[in-house]
């Protein structure tokens, strides 16, 4: 079984909703496989669900080229796309092509994600013109985090709302496949969807985007205390993986665990005798 390419993503696009899911490892990236998803993407938030900083800016390249190399191993069926991290591509778009490069050849991406709109136009023209798929991502760009002096909705303004509709009718001109619209109201989300001609994919973007995509640690509830609007929790991993783990350290310490039926039979091995002095 192959990959979904862009070509499969734009058919499917045409008649069903993409559903697009993070994944960091090669575990995860099995499970959401399996579950069907259409696009698994390996998102700088790994930055904060995996690394444990604030937001996103601390993460380089090559960390992004480790975990899109092990989600890459466990994928059969979704379509692998890798976003470009902070500093990796807004120097010049020549930088743009040479890390989304690496993501490609060295992490096996199929193809990348980056933040902006007209101000990444240029780098997103210079990796489609090289033949890498690129997603667009504009609204609340968690990059620019504190230039918004937050994680805030963005394009709640007239001026902000034609911006990113302009930012998101730039990305699409520049040949990117898709687009994802972080953080915005759902009007406007409903407004560019309408107006593009290339999917998009929502988060905190109400209903009407062609796709959705959620944070899988988010969307599992691996952190209950992390409940923005927009999420919804499918799960709550929080509980049941405390209350395994709670039962596992009882059953060590209470000698339940290991029964007899995890030991291995069969003879004993040879074990010299002490020597004697
Ligand atoms: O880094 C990420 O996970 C993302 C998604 C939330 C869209 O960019």
């Amino acid at each position: 079984m192959s990959r979904y390419s862009v070509l499969d993503l734009r058919k499917k696009a045409d008649n069903d909703k993409l559903v697009m899911i993070t994944a960091y490892d090669a575990t995860m990236a099995r499970l959401v496989d399996r579950a069907g998803v259409d696009m698994v993407l390996v998102g700088d938030s790994l930055g904060m669900v995996v690394q444990g900083h604030d937001d996103t800016l601390p993460v380089t390249l090559d960390e992004m080229v480790y975990h899109t190399r092990c989600v890459s191993r466990g994928l059969e069926r979704a379509h692998l796309t890798a976003d470009l991290p902070f500093l990796s591509y807004q120097i010049s778009p020549e930088q743009a092509l040479a890390s989304a490069g690496r993501l490609m050849k060295e992490g096996g991406a199929q193809s990348v994600k980056l933040e902006g709109g007209e101000r990444s136009a240029e780098a997103i023209a210079r990796c489609v013109e090289a033949g890498i798929p690129v997603v667009g991502h504009v609204g609340l760009t968690p990059q620019s985090v504190h230039a918004f002096g937050g994680f805030r909705v963005q394009g709640r303004s007239r001026d902000d709302a034609e911006q990113i509709v302009t930012d998101a009718l730039a990305v699409q001109q520049a040949g990117a496949f898709c687009v994802v619209l972080e953080g915005i109201p759902a009007a406007l989300a409903t407004r560019i969807t309408a107006t593009l001609q290339v999917p998009t994919i929502g988060i905190g973007a109400g209903a009407d985007c062609t796709g959705q995509v959620l944070v899988c640690t988010d969307m599992l509830g691996m952190d209950l205390s992390f409940a923005p609007r927009f999420l919804k929790r499918f799960a709550a991993l929080e509980d049941t993986i405390i209350e395994a783990v709670g039962t596992y350290a009882d059953e060590v310490r209470t000698g339940v665990f290991p029964g007899p039926e995890h030991a291995f039979g069969g003879a004993p091995a040879a074990v010299p005798l002490a020597k004697l002095p």
